[in-house]
């Protein structure tokens, strides 16, 4: 089996620079290597440049991005080439590993996987829903909308958002409510309380995982993408700030009472187990936004969370 390293270093979903420098660290750890000797053949490609693409866009847009999303010309633009490209690598038969970046770049990895694979189920982990749309977000932030402007229920038209017209009705899949399951949550917006409730979303918090465990819960999420086909691809897409923040100090937004560090690495063992996993992507870290030491570990977590989802295992 072959993996598909994809660098997509997107910073405009959030206020901070930094979350683009995680690429390049996450393979100075020795990533490319160490796939190798869990047995994939691995092709890296060169990381996407949103410098180039993102301002290019933002010059020849008719329009200008809008305060309720803002830089969403860029987040656009960045998103519809990592959109192709992880397209066009599941297509090949390749496993994409998308290495972020913010997590607007859920938007491109999203439209990609279901253009490849419409069928598939999404595991969002993470510590926020990230369910806004632009009328919603109290921030926004774009990094808080990427479900949000998937599910048609939500945003009838993504072409009236800025940058976002390739994602036109028909070209772009839309994410279905009963496809996603959320893992970890505990900081969820008023609107997006609302919403996850409306629309009926499979939700284990942290609540949930006190009560039942992280096993049972494993097993619950699972259990409910994979009862609608078990041959079904999953997506998992892991936002750092899932994991509490004594281990994963490094990211925009922190928020206390999350995943210790054991269960942030069987989150990603059990996914692994159920032999669907079909691409992953890892967001938010951002090594500038803490001491050296919290920088590092960071890092070192994130870097052994993907090793965890590529197929590493304790025995
Ligand atoms: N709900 C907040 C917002 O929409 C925070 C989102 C944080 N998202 C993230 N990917 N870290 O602004
Ligand atoms: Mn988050
Ligand atoms: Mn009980
Ligand atoms: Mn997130």
């Amino acid at each position: 089996n072959t993996i598909s390293v994809i660098g997509a270093p997107m910073t405009y979903g959030q206020p901070f620079v930094g979350t683009d420098s995680s690429p390049a660290l996450l393979r100075e750890q020795g990533l490319l290597k160490d796939l190798s000797t869990l047995g994939w053949r691995v092709e890296d490609n060169p990381d996407l440049d949103f410098n180039k693409i993102c301002s290019e866009a933002t010059r020849n847009h008719p329009r200008a991005s809008q305060p309720n999303a803002k830089h969403s010309i860029e987040v656009g633009a960045g998103n519809k080439a990592l959109a192709e490209i992880v397209e066009s690598k599941l297509k090949m038969g390749r496993f994409p590993l998308i290495l972020g970046g913010d997590h607007s770049i859920g938007i491109g990895s999203l439209a990609g996987v279901l253009r490849a694979k419409p069928e598939t189920g999404v595991i969002w982990v993470d510590a926020h829903a990230d369910l806004n749309t632009p009328d919603m977000s109290e921030s926004g932030n774009m990094h808080g909308m990427p479900l949000g402007i998937m599910m048609k229920e939500l945003v009838p038209d993504r072409r009236v958002i800025p940058g976002l017209e390739w994602m036109e009705e028909g070209v772009v899949p839309r994410l279905s409510p009963d496809s996603l399951v959320y893992v970890g949550l505990r900081d969820i917006d008023k609107a997006e309380r609302k919403c996850i409730r409306e629309l009926g979303i499979k939700t284990f918090t942290m609540y949930d995982i006190d009560h039942l465990g992280i096993g049972r819960v494993m097993d619950l999420a699972l259990e409910h993408l994979l009862s609608k086909g078990p041959n079904r691809p999953i997506h998992l897409s892991y936002d750092i700030d899932a994991v509490d923040p004594l281990h994963a100090p490094a990211t925009g937004t922190a928020v206390r009472g999350g995943l210790t560090w054991r269960e942030a690495h069987f989150v990603c063992e059990h996914v692994v187990k159920s032999g669907a996993l079909a691409s992953a992507e890892i967001v938010e870290l951002n090594p500038t936004l803490s001491d050296g030491q919290g920088a590092s570990e960071t890092i070192e977590l994130g870097y052994q969370l993907i090793a965890a989802l590529c197929g590493e295992r304790i025995f």
